[in-house]
This record gives structure tokens, sequence and C-alpha cells, in this order.
């Protein structure tokens, strides 16, 4: 079984992918995580702008050394989706994805693309939204409990100029896949959410037999 979730910045995609990854068994892959360790290759090398040594660090990535919890930075959220909106680099990426996904029990994948480049045969699609505010004062409060000097001005401003960016670019844009399922998580915490996404996810596999 292979799910797809798909989403813009901070809408509670990579926690709903974990959750409902633990439930079934599943490995789990959280996409931005590659796109966040480009970027972070890049900078520690002297920048952003070199479009071939992005592509580059994309092609040499090695999935075991991703460190998430150094990744976790506004900052380096903002570099990945620089990096991200290069055909070069999202294509340096595809195989890794790809072997992910079909590993045999099969997957659960979160990012922007899954369901509509990466998995577009997935079982179950899922793009997850909530509106701008509630996104930022999520991604606030997670960035805070970490110690990071950031107003919730700056992350809703961050937040709107990701999902700009993702939305706006050609290579894999941000764009919900015609079968996939939209759950808004604006008004729903945690729970209520991972209830939403399972009744959905229940409700798409049981339609496959
Ligand atoms: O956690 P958050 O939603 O803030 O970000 P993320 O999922 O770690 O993704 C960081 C950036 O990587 C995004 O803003 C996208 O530009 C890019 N990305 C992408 O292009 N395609 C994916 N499948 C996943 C992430």
């Amino acid at each position: 079984m292979i799910i797809a979730i798909d989403g813009p910045a901070a809408s509670g995609k990579g926690t709903l992918a974990r959750r409902i990854a633990a439930h079934y068994g599943l490995p789990h892959l959280d996409t931005g995580l590659l796109y966040r360790a480009v970027a972070a290759r890049c900078l520690a090398l002297g920048g952003l702008d070199d479009v071939g040594a992005s592509e580059a660090a994309a092609r040499t990535l090695d999935l075991a050394t991703i460190d998430p919890e150094a990744l976790r930075s506004a900052a380096m959220g903002e570099a990945a989706s620089v990096v991200a909106a290069r055909p070069g680099v999202r294509a340096a990426l595809l195989d890794l994805q790809h072997r992910f996904a079909a590993q045999d029990k099969g997957a659960v994948l979160d990012g922007r693309d899954i369901g509509t480049v990466i998995c577009p045969g997935a079982d179950v699609k899922l793009f997850v939204t909530a509106s701008p505010e509630v996104r930022a004062q999520r991604r606030f409060r997670e960035l805070a409990a970490r110690g990071a000097a950031v107003t919730f001005d700056d992350v809703l401003v961050d937040i709107r100029k990701r999902d700009e960016r993702d939305s706006q670019r050609s290579a894999a844009p941000l764009v919900m896949a015609d079968d996939a399922v939209a759950l808004d998580t604006s008004n729903l915490g945690i729970e209520e959410a991972f209830a939403a996404a399972m009744a959905i996810v229940t409700e798409r596999t049981s339609r496959l037999g």
C-alpha cells in the first residue's frame, strides 16, 4: 500500500504521515528532508547560487546520513524551497524516492509532489491544508519550543513566501492531484486530524478491495 500525503508548509502533513505509517507499520519518508539536506550541503559549501553544485549535492545525497534535527530551522525551509525549484535537483532525487516507495510492504511519503509526480499511482492520496495563519501559529510554536528567536509575523511571512514559490514554480509545483482527497486541518487538533485522515484512508483502501 502506498500512501501519498502532500500539502503546504506546516499543514500537519508530516505528523499525519508519521502517525499513519506507525498505524500500518509502513516505512515513512519525509521528502522535505531531502531538499533541506541538499540546501544544507550547498550552504556549507558556500551558498545556494550554484545550480550545478545543488544538482551534484542531490545526486550524491545519502538518506542514511541525514540528521532531521539539524535541518528544521526556518532558514533551511526557505533554502530548501529555493533548490527544490530546480528541475535538475528534483530529477536527481527521483530514483531514491521511487526506490523508497517500491518497498515490499509499501510506504508512506509526504511532500509537495508525491501524488502528482513521485507516486501518481498511489493507493491513497491526501492533500492536507490549513489557513496560512493557523500554519504559521503551529510552526511558530514548534520553532519557539526549540528556542529559535522568531516572531509569529516572521513565520507568517516565510510561510506565504514559500507557498507562493512552491505553487508557482514550473517543476513539480505544489498542486492537489485530481484523485487526491483534501483534508483541511485548520480547526482540527492532532487527534481529530488523525481520525479524519484515517477515515479517508480506510474508505479509500476498502474500495480497493
Ligand atoms: O515542513 P515544511 O512543510 O515546512 O517543509 P518541508 O516539507 O520540509 O519542505 C521544505 C521545502 O522543500 C518546501 O518548501 C518545498 O519547496 C520543498 N519540497 C518539495 O519541493 N517537494 C517535496 N516533495 C518536499 C519538499
